[in-house]
């Protein structure tokens, strides 16, 4: 629960392979989103780096045995709401984010959510795929989740972006109603 005046809201990045272009689309919706009356942090599952879901108990039994869990449960459960900006793998999802997403349950349960799923044609079928994880975690699906397209010209030799602000220039509106969304609605929750 967070206990401090303004809504806070956590970007979970969610792949974790070297290499990976996620922390700098994070770096850059978290720039978009950024105002006064809203907290953001980011949070790099690669840094939290938990192990396959190890617990005896289904997470929703609410009976957590180990620290890292207990540490996870802790962290999520400080926000009001969540962004996840993520890769399509596969027509689906990153096994990294599923594992994190799998480990707590009331943690997640009727809290506000917006995917920003990236992929060619914008990750759709990723997209599509988390919306039915979150139904089953209880979350609250925002109504702007903005689909990121990406495309080989983007990114340099390196495989990183040549210029994101640049590439994804006409998503800034989009991402910026999402933060504004996140006030409206963490707001008049708290007043209920
Ligand atoms: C395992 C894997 C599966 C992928 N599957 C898709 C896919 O289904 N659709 C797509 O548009 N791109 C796909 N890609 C390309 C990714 O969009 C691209 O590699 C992107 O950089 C991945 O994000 P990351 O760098 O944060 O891991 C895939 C990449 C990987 C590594």
């Amino acid at each position: 629960m967070n206990s401090g005046a303004k809504p806070k809201v956590a970007i979970i990045i969610g792949s974790n392979r070297p290499n990976r272009i996620c922390p700098t689309i994070a770096t850059w919706v978290k720039e978009q989103m950024t105002r006064n009356d809203l907290e953001i942090d980011t949070i790099d599952l690669a840094e939290i780096k938990l192990p396959f879901l190890d617990e005896p108990e289904k997470p929703a039994a609410d009976n957590y045995t180990k620290d890292h869990t207990k540490a996870w449960s802790e962290l999520i459960d400080s926000y009001d709401g969540y962004v996840i900006v993520y890769p399509q793998y596969n027509w689906g999802y990153p096994a990294v984010l599923k594992n994190a997403l799998d480990f707590l349950y009331k943690e997640w349960a009727g809290k506000p959510v917006s995917l920003m799923c990236y992929g060619n044609h914008g990750g759709f079928q990723g997209l599509m795929a988390l919306k039915l994880v979150i139904v089953g975690l209880k979350m609250q699906s925002m109504s702007t989740n903005p689909p990121l397209n990406i495309s080989d010209d983007m990114f340099d030799e390196k495989l990183q972006f040549k210029n994101i602000n640049e590439a994804f220039a006409s998503y800034s509106t989009p991402v910026k109603a999402v933060a504004q969304e996140f006030v409206d609605l963490i707001n008049k929750q708290n007043l209920e």
